[in-house]
């Protein structure tokens, strides 16, 4: 997945002239400390040149993670058109952009971000690109109340996990009772942050929430440590992403868990495809999560007809 190219082109601008040895050091510090889920009590991006290095190295990953979340609530919901949007933790408005490339009737939205320097970033880089109206507001999401009428679409990516545990049910009551329809939330796609999304998952279905993506079902998460239910997604490197990171190949693979839910309820979906296909000769083996809550390997060939056509068609990530 490539970033939509006004995207592209602003953080470019951004990153112009930035020493790349500066950018390097503060990407690899950066990089660390989201490795660690360090919780000190300080922004991870508190200086311009971390903004700067998040723009490099992680916003093209982020964005394709919450971008193919949302690729999947438009395949389960066709008719979800949204028109308002919240995002919380919105750092430099990668949900923004996401949202306005997946929905193009969205016309407002409101940005809350406690790092005054991703603001300003935001700010800048959302700047003549022709997105939906927004807002930008200073507030500490475990702390504040977030006011207003309840949004369309609400999102908080990479966030969790920068929260204080005991803080976490509280902000997603909030952002809950901040949704008239949907609510997404993303997590890096480790074991810790796949055990953010089912507790967060829980907690909003007992709230009374309906699960539109990635689970065809309401039931607990089937998946057993040291298994955990996660996704990939191939980001294109751009020159300056590979030179800060120090890699060489022109992408990576950014793996992400992600739970989307709505005030409305589901039709019933069909299973999940919940790691890569493993394909051979007249045969391809799935990792499905189905609609009954269980979860497996299944093996189609070519005795199976049309839904083994059906299987050698599907990617990790799609429904069958
Ligand atoms: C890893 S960044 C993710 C940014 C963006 N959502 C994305 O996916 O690219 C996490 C963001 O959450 C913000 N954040 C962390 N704790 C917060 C809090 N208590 N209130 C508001 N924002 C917070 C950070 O400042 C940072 O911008």
């Amino acid at each position: 997945m490539e970033l939509p190219p006004l995207l592209r082109q602003a953080v470019n601008r951004a990153l112009s002239g930035v020493p790349l040895a500066d950018l390097a050091a503060t990407a690899a510090a950066l990089s660390q400390r989201y490795r660690e889920e360090r919780r000190d009590g300080a922004l991870h991006v508190a200086r311009h040149r971390d903004a700067l290095a998040y723009l490099a190295v992680r916003l093209p990953a982020t964005y394709a993670a919450v971008r193919a979340s949302f690729a999947a609530i438009a395949v389960a919901r066709p008719d979800f058109a949204p028109r308002t949007a919240l995002d919380v933790g919105a750092g430099p408005g990668t949900a923004l952009w996401a949202a306005a490339d997946c929905w193009p009737d969205l016309v407002e939205a409101l940005l809350v971000e406690a790092s005054p320097v991703f603001r300003a970033c935001g700010e800048a880089l959302a700047a003549e690109a022709g997105l939906p109206r927004s807002t930008w507001r200073g507030a500490d999401v475990a702390e504040d109340a977030i006011d207003g009428e309840p949004r369309d679409l609400v999102t908080m990516a990479y966030v969790l996990n920068e929260l204080a545990p005991e803080a976490r049910p509280q902000v997603l009551e909030r952002l809950w009772q901040a949704t008239a329809d949907t609510l997404v939330i993303v997590e890096p796609g480790t074991p810790a942050g796949w055990q953010r999304i089912v507790a967060a998952r829980r907690q909003l279905i007992e709230s009374g929430a309906h699960v539109i993506a990635p689970c065809p079902h309401a039931h607990d998460c089937p998946l057993v440590p040291p298994d955990w239910c996660h996704f990939a997604e191939r980001v294109a490197r751009s020159r300056l992403h590979r030179q800060a990171k120090g890699g060489v190949v022109p992408w990576e693979d950014e793996k992400f868990s992600y739970v989307a839910l709505s005030r409305k309820p589901m039709p019933a979906a069909g299973a999940r495809v919940i790691a890569w296909p493993r394909k051979g000769s007249g045969r391809v083996t799935l990792k499905l999560c189905h609609p009954d809550g269980s979860a497996g390997e299944q093996l189609f060939s070519r005795r199976d007809g049309e839904i083994f056509k059906r299987a050698t068609r599907v990617d990790w990530g799609s429904s069958l």
